[in-house]
């Protein structure tokens, strides 16, 4: 193994959660993944992934849904961090602290977050120089997701979600977020949107086009960008979860522009005009009883970024 320069203190690297203002899945490929044809925001939800020199490899879950963060081998942040590892020829010895304020399996892609967030600060613990190609790469072995939550921004995604290309979008959006009482599994959903496509009388998915939602981001405006948002992943998430049809439909009759399945769900997402509107809807939506809890969120916002710089 090679000896590099071990940085000593802890570093801590702050990641966004992900929204899909349009989720476009086409059929079921040979390697068990969708073609996606996707477009990322990425919100002011963070997450912070501290690491930190120790004798092992260890993650702790601070925060709200932290017991529901498993720690083991399926643990996406200590798979990065076991990566960066492998690339800088050092033993992948480091505790990694997770702080979550990401909703857990809320749809909002916090596990890739967390590991986007490994990546970055491990790279920089190390002193690996793997540089952001390399860590894209490593990002899409690591999930669908992680590229992006690398990214942040706003960006299209094809292939099976990993694959970025930068969008144009003027302006800031505000965004409502509806938190339900326990998670949804992501190949759950997507194995549930195959059994209702497979119905008999169902007709075959259309090919995905994000047309509508790029044109409207290009304007910046938050009443053209509701119109095009859409979800093909809603169907199977609201089969499987029937309440959220009431958590969307109050947002709606609250004023939400848009009202919206996050992802695989359970997170419901609703976009509306400004600020103001937004700590409206947040007070109403906890009001109705209609969810667990209630965050508000603005986007783009930018991914993972160091909070620490590392000791050189
Ligand atoms: O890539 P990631 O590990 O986040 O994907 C989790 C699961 O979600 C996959 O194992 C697969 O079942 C499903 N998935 C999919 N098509 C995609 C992305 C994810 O079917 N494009």
């Amino acid at each position: 193994m090679r000896a590099l320069p071990t940085a000593r203190a802890a570093i801590t690297v702050r990641v966004p959660a992900k929204v899909n203002l349009y989720l476009g899945c086409g059929p079921l490929r040979g390697d068990g993944f969708h073609e996606l044809v996707t477009v990322y925001h990425a919100l002011s939800l963070f997450d912070d992934v501290t690491v930190a020199p120790a004798d092992a490899l260890s993650v702790t879950v601070r925060g709200e849904g932290a017991t529901d963060v498993p720690l083991g081998a399926e643990n996406l942040a200590a798979r990065a961090a076991q990566l960066v590892a492998e690339r800088a020829g050092v033993p992948p010895n480091v505790a990694i602290t997770l702080t979550k304020g990401i909703p857990v399996a809320g749809g909002m892609a916090g596990g890739s977050a967390d590991a986007a967030g490994a990546l970055l600060a491990c790279d920089a613990l190390w002193h690996a120089g793997l540089g952001r190609d390399e860590l894209g790469r490593l990002a899409a072995r690591l999930g669908s997701d992680v590229p992006f939550a690398l990214q942040g921004g706003t960006a299209l995604g094809t292939g099976r979600g990993e694959r970025l290309t930068p969008v144009l979008a003027r302006g800031t959006y505000h965004w409502v977020v509806a938190l339900a009482a326990g998670g949804l599994s992501t190949p759950v959903v997507y194995a549930e949107l195959d059994r209702l496509r497979q119905r008999p009388g169902s007709v075959p998915p259309l090919t995905p086009r994000a047309d509508g939602v790029l044109s409207a981001l290009r304007t910046g405006t938050p009443a053209a960008l509701a119109v095009a948002m859409a979800n093909d992943l809603q169907a199977a998430a609201l089969s499987l979860r029937p309440e959220l049809a009431r958590t969307l439909q109050a947002g709606r009759e609250l004023g939400a522009l848009a009202a919206l399945v996050s992802g695989s769900g359970p997170t419901c997402l609703f976009l509306v005009r400004d600020a103001e509107a937004a700590t409206g809807l947040a007070a109403a939506l906890t009001a109705e009883g209609v969810c667990r809890s209630v965050r508000r969120a603005t986007g783009p916002v930018a991914g993972a970024r160091m909070l620490t710089a590392p000791e050189r």
